[in-house]
């Protein structure tokens, strides 16, 4: 039941048509401007960004990195005006963030500066911000900014603290790690700290001794890393290379990729802190994590999506008891971690991964499946969810809790490997992406059991399907494909976000990437906000009012090649028809948007 005193909304604004545009486009009555872009100082001696992109690793690392994504507002003593915005940057398009691309010769990486700042653009932002007129912003030079990155120093705890298959050169004892990498999506705690999550971090390692099942189930490559760091001297780029090489693991980087793969705790409000990597919560392709509304003297309650193909939804419950006066980071290091699984009559079930568990352990002997240890199974969390018949699903990505009504909903993006349909996943192949919800009995979050329905086939104007009647597709205000990002307001509105790729994006009726509204309680969706070329639109977050809203655009020009830029947003000057490939290389970038007249977003 939603809480007493909760009225749904009603969508307010007017939807905006399908552009192309290479421009930010909002509803009527509506204003968005760019903040923040890539490479804006943030610390230190903060570095000017340099637009023909020749800033060092050195300035890259006081610099907002790329491709920003998940992202919260933290207020300060509860303002709408002042707060720290922290954000991930998920990962890097070399050929616009280094002045001629990336340089290789015959597969090797030869100006390790570059590495370095590529290393030094993925992570998190820290940025203190305060509002100095409606819709405009300021960074505040103060002691909060900070830039975690590749290469910072970060913790390990929960079951995998200490574990053999964490332990390395660097950290011999298992206990430390190096860097956080592809943090996609996010999410925050009660006690106030950021999480971000580890998504296609597996791609980054290359193991050329053959790979154990902690390795080869996520994709760790056989032949080069995605950007090809192993190749860079020096012990934080050879890392990269989790090949066997000496006679121990506390000798060599064997173990250096089964640091990757989780959700980090960052204190947003300390920036000495050093962030933590959670494992009790599970290591798969993180998209992000959200807590249902916590209720004092229970568990708390987080989901998570592995995005991939026929990967998983989960969720973890705190064995501790949340407590508004003594909840901290330590509740994250012991609990249960569960996968669902969606069956065809409506209802469902949350399967324990837990080597105390009777149920589990039968599981286990029953498939032939053996782990040595809680940490073992953890390390491979998605061996473990396939061994007890969870319900593979299509490429779960972000999920947004009602902060009335505790209500789950998860965006499932799409599948182009789906060859049977189930009732949850009811299209093979799934080109569109759906969003599916579910409600835990007795709407407590910590149940082992749930009903769920479909909210929304995402799709064209004759292949899509609304809430309630499946058969009858959306309208043109409403037509949209690869839903990812996910958010409900403190009103209730659920913020959709899509990312298209490939065709779908350059050459389908859904235009360039968005971000729709949604009244969760008619299903209604209305299209608010087209961001510019060749972007995906990610992360959303308002300030306490509802007055203004963050968004990200990540990636624009996504299709350029040095010298031959296919966006120029947002660096020239609006407006203009068509994109000049010698123009300003395009800069992933926040946008502020507000009301014209002041009002809350969206009502
Ligand atoms: Fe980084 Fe699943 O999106
Ligand atoms: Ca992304
Ligand atoms: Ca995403
Ligand atoms: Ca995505």
């Amino acid at each position: 039941p939603a809480a007493p005193g909760f009225s749904e909304p009603k969508l307010g604004f007017q939807a905006v048509a399908v552009t192309r545009a290479d421009t930010t486009t909002v509803p009527a009555g509506y204003t968005a401007t760019p903040f923040l872009p890539l490479g804006t100082p943030i610390c230190g001696t903060y570095p000017e960004y340099k637009p023909d992109g020749t800033n060092t690793g050195a300035e890259q690392e006081q610099q907002m990195g790329m491709c920003h994504d998940g992202m919260h507002f933290f207020p300060i003593g509860g303002s709408s005006t002042h707060g720290l915005l922290v954000m991930n940057h998920e990962y890097i398009v070399q050929p616009v963030l280094h002045a001629n691309g990336a340089t290789t010769v015959g597969g090797i990486r030869t100006v390790p500066d570059e590495v370095r700042k590529e290393i030094a653009a993925h992570g998190v932002a820290v940025v203190e911000i305060r509002s100095t007129a409606h819709g405009q912003w300021e960074i505040v030079r103060g002691a909060y900014n900070r830039r975690i990155t590749g290469a910072t120093p970060m913790a390990i705890r929960g079951p995998v603290r200490g574990h053999e298959k964490v332990r390395t050169k660097y950290s011999p004892d298992g206990t430390r790690t190096r860097g956080t990498l592809n943090n996609c999506a996010h999410g925050y705690t009660p006690w106030n700290t950021y999480l971000t999550c580890e998504e296609n971090w597996a791609g980054y390692f290359v193991n050329k001794t053959g790979r154990p099942r902690e390795h080869s189930r996520y994709g760790v490559a056989t032949s080069s890393g995605r950007y090809r760091w192993e190749t860079v001297a020096g012990d934080e780029y050879e890392r990269f290379d989790v090949s066997v090489k000496a006679a121990s693991a506390s000798e060599d980087y064997r173990n250096e990729v089964n640091g990757f793969g989780w959700v980090v705790e960052i204190d947003p409000f300390d920036p000495d802190s050093t962030p933590i990597k959670r494992t009790a919560l599970g290591r798969f392709a993180h998209e992000g994590c959200v807590y249902a509304p916590v209720v004092e003297g229970r568990p708390v309650v987080f989901y998570m999506g592995d995005d991939s193909q026929n990967e998983y939804i989960y969720k973890f419950v705190t064995r501790a008891n949340y407590s508004a006066a003594t909840a901290n980071g330590s509740m994250l290091d012991d609990g249960t971690l569960y996968v669902a699984r969606f069956d065809a009559d409506g209802s469902g079930r949350w399967l324990a991964l837990d080597f105390n568990n009777a149920d589990f352990l039968a599981a286990c002997l029953a498939k032939g499946v053996s782990f040595s240890d809680q940490g073992d199974v953890l390390l491979n969390t998605r061996l473990a969810a396939a061994t007890v018949d969870a319900t593979p699903m299509d490429r779960p990505e972000w999920g947004a809790v009602h902060p009335h009504t505790g209500e789950v909903y998860f965006t499932l993006t799409n599948n182009s490997s789906r060859t049977v349909a189930d009732a949850a996943n009811p299209r093979a192949p799934n080109p569109y992406g759906h969003i599916v919800r579910w409600r835990e009995t007795g709407n407590d979050a910590a149940a082992l059991s749930f009903e769920w329905d479909i909210f929304v086939l995402s799709g064209t104007l004759t292949d899509s399907g609304k809430l309630g009647d499946a058969t009858q597709p959306l309208g043109e205000d409403a037509i949209h494909a690869s839903p990812d990002g996910l958010w409900i307001d403190p009103n209730g509105i659920l913020w959709i976000q899509t990312d298209m790729s490939g065709s779908q994006q350059g050459s389908g009726p859904f235009g360039e990437n968005q971000m729709l509204a949604a009244e969760p309680a008619t299903g209604e969706i209305r299209r608010f906000y087209v961001g510019p070329r060749e972007q995906e639109v990610t992360g959303v977050i308002t300030t306490p009012d509802g007055k203004t809203m963050f968004v990200n655009n990540q990636h624009p020009g996504d299709r350029s090649t040095p010298g031959n830029f296919t966006s120029n947003w947002p660096d020239r000057p609006q407006p203009y028809t068509t994109v000049d490939p010698s123009g300003p290389r395009p800069r992933c970038a926040t946008v502020i948007i507000t009301r014209n007249d002041g009002g809350v977003i969206g009502l």
